[in-house]
């Protein structure tokens, strides 16, 4: 069989008079106007509790919506049975027309609704239109139909030897009981990808995504239906993350986790599911893209702009809630004067506001928690004689959680913001002599306790040289001459290790194969 050739997404222009822009300002006129009532989809129902959630945008906190039905054990228990009363005949389907449905969800996408689902992104996760557009839009997209296509290199990989009168073949079985989708709030690719990569492999599945996503989630729930996915395949719910993981992992027909979010949950959760291991039938799977504290690092020989360019998007796109966000940076002493006067004079130009308002290049951060978490960190780097201010430090939740975009100058390489994830737009600038690169690489890789993405910049190719090989365990997405951001589905297979993940890749035949459960069957004539 062959599928169509995947191809990457083209990423729209929303220009001040394309039509692009027309299409999605009314789709976000639509969407500000009405207030949804969001249910849970459990089975073929569509469930109301009446335990109602407000949805309000981060960037303006006064404005409702709509509300979600939030639900408790009983729902999870509920979405368990209908996902394992589907399963029969969604394991049964041959793969083909599996695969045809998820093609069609790549196409509703990057069609019909597409300004739907960039808007409810913008609106309920505070992007603004070009990173909801290369998020919710394009790398959508391109995971279901990438994944679609190692789906069929995987079903169709056979043992290449048979000897006389025997047949060898390798049958992929999806897992033997129900695979938990737990999604974060700032990628609606990822909440997308997660239910529907361990679907597209034969698997049932319980998708609870964060709460804070759940405007986003629900539109994707309306793409996978469209598509064909049949009920109990995917069953969308929303309760307590604690509660959820109490009746799923205590399950014995728990077979995986598709986790991506921060560390301290996923270790809990495989703790968790450690000691509940003799409780279920087969050793569940266990993929969890986790937290990141991801660097920059700038040799002598560096062009300063490149370095600048690449910390200020690195840092501050989509207000640094990217698991792959540059939020600590090594720069050498000579080129610090240069890389800080272009950074300064490009952040007094920063728009910040409301998503709706194209010309703003920062908006809010996703919550007040984060909100006040960052001000603490900002607060008390102000007070701190050993940090310097760069720029930015302000804050102000009157009508959004906005936090400006914030550098500071540490003396310290071991500070706390050079070593823990802050999740915001909050870059550390530690300035190395120019003769130590190679210890700096050192302190890199002890500070590393995540190690998701990372980048050197240089014009040396010996410096670029050392720093691919000394860095080897400090990123698990490394770039050369480019910011740490923006991995592309079908070109940088995303993921890291240590305390950022089991690193499986997303969007890639090795996370696929973690969904599958291989028979070898051998015949003999
Ligand atoms: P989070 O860990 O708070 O939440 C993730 C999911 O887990 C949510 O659905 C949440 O409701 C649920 N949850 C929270 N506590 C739980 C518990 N005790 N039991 C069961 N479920 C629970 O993460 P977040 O704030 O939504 O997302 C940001 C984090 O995700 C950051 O740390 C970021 O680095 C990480 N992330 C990593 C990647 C990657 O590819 N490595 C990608 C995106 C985000
Ligand atoms: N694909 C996203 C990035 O690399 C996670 O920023």
């Amino acid at each position: 069989f062959n599928v169509p050739p995947a191809v990457n997404e083209p990423v729209l222009n929303y220009g001040p008079r394309s039509v692009e822009r027309a299409a999605l300002k009314a789709a976000l006129e639509a969407a500000r106007s009405q207030q949804v009532d969001i249910p849970m989809y459990i089975g073929a129902d569509e469930v109301r509790t009446g335990n109602l959630k407000e949805l309000r945008p981060p960037h303006d906190h006064k404005h409702l919506l709509g509300t979600f039905h939030f639900g408790d054990k009983s729902h999870v228990n509920a979405a368990i049975d209908a996902a394992l009363a589907a399963k029969a005949d969604w394991e049964n389907l041959p793969w083909e027309q599996r695969a045809a449905i998820f093609l069609k969800a790549a196409d509703l996408v990057a069609g019909p609704y597409r300004a739907t689902i960039n808007a409810a992104t913008m609106l309920g996760q505070s992007k603004n239109a070009y990173q909801a557009e290369i998020d919710a839009a394009c790398e959508f997209v391109d995971f279901l139909r990438f994944n679609v296509q190692y789906m069929t290199e995987i079903y169709q990989q056979q043992p290449p030897v048979s000897g006389k009168g025997i047949w060898n073949r390798v049958e992929q079985r999806p897992l033997e009981g129900f695979v938990f989708a737990l999604t974060p709030f700032n990628f609606t690719a990822i909440a997308g990808n997660l239910p529907a990569s361990a679907a597209m492999m034969g698997n049932v599945v319980v998708w609870k995504p964060a709460d804070t996503q759940v405007y986003a989630a629900n539109v994707i729930m309306q793409i996978f239906k469209e598509a064909g996915v049949p009920p109990g395949v995917i069953n969308l719910i929303y309760a307590d993350g604690p509660e959820v993981g109490e009746v799923v992992f205590n399950h014995p027909d728990f077979a995986g986790i598709h986790f991506t979010g921060s560390t301290g949950v996923f270790q809990n959760i495989w703790q968790t599911i450690g000691t509940n291991i003799h409780k279920y039938k087969t050793y569940p799977r266990i993929v969890g893209e986790t937290g990141g504290k991801d660097f920059v690092l700038a040799h002598p020989s560096a062009n300063a702009d490149v370095v600048a360019v690449a910390l200020l998007r690195g840092a501050f796109e989509y207000q640094g809630q990217k698991c792959s966000a540059a939020s600590r940076a090594y720069i050498p002493a000579s080129l610090w004067p240069a890389v800080k006067e272009h950074m300064v004079r490009e952040m007094a130009t920063f728009k910040m506001g409301p998503t709706e308002d194209f010309e703003n290049f920062i908006n809010a951060v996703i919550s007040e928690v984060s909100f006040d978490k960052l001000a603490k960190y900002i607060d008390d780097a102000k007070a701190d004689d050993s940090v310097e201010l760069i720029a930015g430090g302000n804050y102000d939740k009157s009508q959004g959680w906005f936090i400006e975009p914030t550098v500071i100058k540490v003396d310290d390489p071991f500070y706390v913001t050079m070593c823990t994830e802050l999740f915001g737009p909050v870059l550390s600038v530690y300035v190395y002599e120019d003769d130590q690169f190679e210890q700096i690489m050192d302190t890199i890789d002890k500070t590393s306790i995540y190690a998701l993405t990372g980048s050197i910049i240089s014009q040396d190719r010996y410096a670029i040289a050392q720093a691919t090989q000394r860095l080897r365990n400090a990123a698990g997405n490394f770039y050369v001459n480019d910011k740490p951001t923006g991995a592309v589905v079908g070109q940088q297979p995303f993921g890291g290790a240590r305390g950022s993940g089991t690193n499986d890749k997303a969007g890639s035949m090795i996370n696929l194969l973690r969904w599958v459960s291989p028979r070898t069957i051998k015949e003999t004539f």
